[in-house]
């Protein structure tokens, strides 16, 4: 196949290239290639190619939540959104936790992805030898050190810090890094607020915990949804110490504040929730620093966040709604479109090992994303794919709309359709670490 006459967005930029794939990889970037004999070529002027963005953070519910995602639902959601490869998170029902819960879900997903997709395993108090038995066969380890969604939890020192020696010193660890001691704390003071519910404090004690143990052990560490300044503030200075810390930032965090939460009531209840304006300003201060955008994409139906306060759980769903808010953030001149790719599909596939994505580059997948920089549109509930079927940023306009998605060569969504068989998504393999 042949992308001719478009804009392909590199690792460096936006330059003008054609694309040539065969098979399911990328085998030639060039000025002006000539279409061979029977070759399919698809007309891409006056559109950007970009590579499929990669979303390391999701929550797709299977198993466990048919009723609010499951996995053909969630990775169809992400094809529409440009996102080609997911990371699915490991708070299922039965927690992804043992050997056998991983082989389990595993099976059962094969039949429903339209994306690629890798699978995090969830550390626990007791699983510290499991889980490092695992690790070439998974994305990273998730450890929650404070209680969100599901059961899995780990506190006590002893358990954080023999996971931290014992899984693979260079396979990411991935934390969700509030205190739990604290939350219990301000959580039982009975804010309706969730930003005093759970406040900052609770991350920067969690976090500050987290780095030094990461420093002791001489492990990476990958920080999920980093929501403020003093977080960004000890993972700079515990970087330059030399710890090998990187950190995710939501594009809930990015574009909405407790401001918000207020205004959207439970539907913008997440964990760890929105804050300050102020916070939420300095994470654009620091974006050079940001490691990987994820979208935390934790659907809930509008029954569940019409609880009250105390009872609705915790998360917002995103991964469609990912590439078109950072795209628009390009139009709008907030960043570049290098430094999207950087964060949604160079540093992701760098930092969990996915050998075959990571760019438009020769010999990698051919994941790619045909996007009209000029068609305007408004974000609605009604085009969510995600079986909850609601948007905190339903009644947005962007610029910016997907025309067509490939994976791995293959057509798989064009103009509001998706094309893609069940099935059809694969497991992503990784480097050996
Ligand atoms: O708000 C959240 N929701 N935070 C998490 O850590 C989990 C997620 C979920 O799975 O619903
Ligand atoms: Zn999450």
């Amino acid at each position: 196949m042949l992308i001719r006459n478009g804009i392909a967005v590199l690792a460096s930029g936006p330059v003008r290239l054609d694309i040539r794939t065969r098979d399911e990889s990328v085998i030639e970037l060039a000025e002006n290639l000539i279409p061979e004999p029977d070759e399919q070529v698809i007309e891409a002027e006056g559109l950007l190619v970009l590579p499929g963005f990669i979303d390391s953070h999701v929550h797709f519910r299977d198993p466990g939540g048919p009723h609010k995602e499951d996995f053909f639902s969630g990775t169809r959601a992400a094809l529409a959104g440009g996102v080609t490869t997911v990371l699915d998170m490991p708070n299922t029902q039965p927690a992804t936790d043992t050997r056998e819960h991983l082989y389990e879900k595993a099976a059962l997903l094969a039949s429903k992805a339209v994306v690629d997709y890798g699978l995090y395993f969830g550390a626990t108090d007791t699983n510290i030898e499991e889980a490092a038995s695992l690790a070439n066969e998974v994305a990273a380890m998730k450890l929650y050190m404070g209680s969100s969604t599901g059961s899995l939890l780990v506190t006590e020192f002893s358990p954080i810090y023999r996971h931290f020696k014992t899984f693979p010193l260079d396979k990411p660890l991935v934390v969700h890094a509030e205190d739990e001691q604290s939350l219990k704390y301000f959580g039982a003071l009975g804010s309706q607020d969730h930003n005093q519910s759970r406040p900052p404090l609770s991350a920067q004690i969690a976090l500050s915990r987290a780095l030094a143990i990461a420093e002791k052990t001489g492990r990476v560490l990958h920080v999920a949804h980093t929501t403020t300044e003093r977080e960004i503030e000890l993972i700079l200075e515990a970087r330059q110490k030399g710890v090998r810390v990187t950190f995710e930032v939501t594009p809930l965090h990015l574009f909405l504040n407790e401001e918000d939460q207020h205004r959207l009531g439970n539907f913008g209840k997440v964990n760890p929730p929105l804050r300050s304006v102020s916070d939420q300003t300095a994470l654009w201060r620091n974006f050079a620093a940001i490691d990987t955008i994820g979208t935390d994409h934790a659907p809930h139906t509008r029954a569940e966040k019409e609880q009250p306060y105390a009872q609705a759980p915790s998360g917002i769903p995103g991964v469609q709604t990912l590439l078109p808010l950072l795209f628009n953030a390009t139009i709008e001149g907030k960043v570049t479109l290098a430094e999207i790719i950087q964060r949604c599909v160079v540093n992701p596939a760098r930092i969990f090992g996915l050998k075959r994505k990571g760019a438009l580059e020769v010999g990698k997948d051919a994941d790619i994303v045909l996007i009209d920089p000029r068609q305007a549109y408004e974000i609605t509930d009604q085009q969510m794919l995600s079986k909850c079927g609601w948007t905190p940023f339903a009644g947005t306009q962007v610029s910016g709309k997907i025309q067509q998605v490939f994976v791995r060569g293959v057509l798989a969504y064009a103009h509001d359709t998706c094309l893609a068989q069940p099935g059809s998504g694969k497991p992503v393999s990784y480097e050996a670490r």
